[in-house]
């Protein structure tokens, strides 16, 4: 079986399809998800994708974190739904991992997940505190407001509504209802 991860820049014929796998997924308009792929480079951002004997079945993001320069974030991992529970999530991640490690030069991945946390602690992915993904200065880039004594942290991601984005609950023992992860390469 052939099996292959490169940028999608670097296979442009993939756009579409791309596009669409990852917005039956999370739905976005087709002009911003195109948009979004099309911004991947040799540095950051940039859509990795799996291809199996000449079809598109997988993608991840990574993204620059502008506060932690060693570091990236990875989004938006997606594997086509008939080809789920195979080992091809995995391969899209370790394959990410060393793109990660050997190209990039990075040392350590972030991600945030609500629901996928058996799939990451798998590949070694270790819980950690919240990160900002955004703006230069960590947490303090975040905005933080309070409502009913919870609070309230905006952050904005590839698939978050595009305005305005949703906010991210904090319960009361500090934790975010998603949860962020680290893996050091
Ligand atoms: N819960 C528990 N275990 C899981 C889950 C899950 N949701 N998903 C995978 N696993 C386990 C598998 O059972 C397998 O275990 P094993 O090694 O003991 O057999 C192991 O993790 C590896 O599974 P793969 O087959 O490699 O995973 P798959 O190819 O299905 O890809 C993925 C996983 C990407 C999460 C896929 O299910 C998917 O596309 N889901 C929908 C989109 C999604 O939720 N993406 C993650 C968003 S978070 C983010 O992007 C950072």
């Amino acid at each position: 079986m052939t099996l292959s991860v490169v940028p999608i820049h670097k296979q442009p014929q993939f756009l579409r399809a791309c596009c669409d796998l990852v917005n039956s997924e999370w739905k976005r308009s087709d002009t911003a998800r195109l948009r979004s792929l099309e911004s991947s480079c040799d540095h950051l951002p940039v859509s990795l994708i799996l291809i199996k004997e000449g079809s598109l079945i997988g993608h991840l993001k990574l993204s620059i974190i502008p506060s932690i320069k060693e570091g990236c974030f990875v989004e938006s991992v997606v594997i086509k739904q008939d080809h789920r529970g195979q080992g091809y999530g995995t391969v899209l991640m370790k394959e990410a991992e060393k793109y990660c490690k050997n190209f990039l030069h990075l040392k350590v991945i972030y991600l945030s997940t609500k629901g996928q946390e058996k799939f990451y602690h798998k590949l070694g992915y270790e819980e950690c505190a919240p990160i900002s993904i955004y703006g230069s200065f960590g947490v303090s880039s975040q905005v933080k407001s309070f409502k009913d004594n919870k609070c309230v942290k905006k952050v904005v991601s590839e698939n978050a509504p595009m305005a305005p984005p949703l906010p991210v609950h904090i319960n009361n023992s500090g934790n975010s209802l998603k949860t962020y992860m680290r893996k050091e390469l």
